[in-house]
């Protein structure tokens, strides 16, 4: 569970998200879709507690990510928009480093990590250094990484970048099942595409403010209408 509560955020002047309100329950995927520069990475990033918003609230699983913020990240796996990662570490030692961050218990992590290595088939390059890796490689070692400590909560910043067709669609499958199993998707996308299928609601934010947000069927105005049409018309100017 996500709630945003009338978030805002400026750099110096220039307002990136202001009164932003948006809950996303607990079993669902939801999909925040907008413009280069909308503020999706700002809201994504004060979902995470990398931002203070200057007001407002962000409550992750009802942890107040500001006032607990070790707590609240507990809950959570981010995903930030590119994979900037150690480069002298291998595969194996940053995801390592991650779990111990995360106090994930020896035992636990060896299966989480095979599990991991499999799903996104880096099995074979955990033990070469990072510098290595190409850049979807890099963007599923931290995917693996994020998704280690087992968390409640997924927030992902364009998480499907840069991935392979197979990876996409492990990706893909691996959100739904976690949002079918109770749990809490939210991603950010370009592609729409993938948005009308996978996301049981969007959000749609311009110049940081949300402009729409709903089941599709809610935000279309006749049921044949694509969400390209939707965006375009509600991002327009
Ligand atoms: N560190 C920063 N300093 C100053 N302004 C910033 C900073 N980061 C973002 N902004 C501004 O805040 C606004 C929102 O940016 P943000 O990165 O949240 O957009 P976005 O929706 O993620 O865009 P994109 O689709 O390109 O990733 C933009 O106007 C951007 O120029
Ligand atoms: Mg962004």
């Amino acid at each position: 569970m996500i709630e945003l509560q009338a978030a805002r955020k400026a750099y110096g002047d220039k307002v990136a998200v202001e009164g932003l309100s948006l809950a996303v329950p607990d079993g669902e995927i939801f999909g925040f879709l907008g413009p280069n520069g909308a503020g999706k990475t700002t809201t994504i990033k004060m979902i995470a507690g990398l931002l203070r918003p200057d007001a407002g609230r962000v409550l992750v699983n009802g942890i107040d990510v500001r006032a607990e913020p070790i707590r609240a990240k507990r809950e959570m796996a981010y995903v930030p928009d590119g994979p900037d990662v150690y480069e002298k570490l291998t595969g194996a030692q940053f995801v390592n480093f991650v779990a111990d961050a995360y106090r994930v218990e020896r035992a636990a992590r060896q299966a989480r990590v095979a599990e991991l290595a499999a799903a996104f088939d880096l099995g074979p390059v955990l033990g070469d250094q990072i510098e290595s890796y190409s850049h979807g490689m890099r963007q599923k070692i931290v995917l693996m990484a994020a998704l280690v400590h087992r968390p409640r909560v997924w927030i992902l910043d364009e998480p499907l970048v840069g991935l392979d067709p197979r990876a996409a669609f492990t990706l893909k499958t691996m959100m739904r099942a976690h949002a079918d199993g109770g749990a809490t998707v939210f991603f950010s996308t370009h592609v729409l595409e993938v948005a009308e299928k996978l996301c049981d609601r969007v959000g749609i934010i311009a110049q940081g403010r949300l402009v729409a947000c709903g089941a599709l069927d809610e935000l279309r105005s006749c049921p044949s209408e694509s969400l390209e049409s939707v965006f375009l018309e509600l991002t327009a100017g």
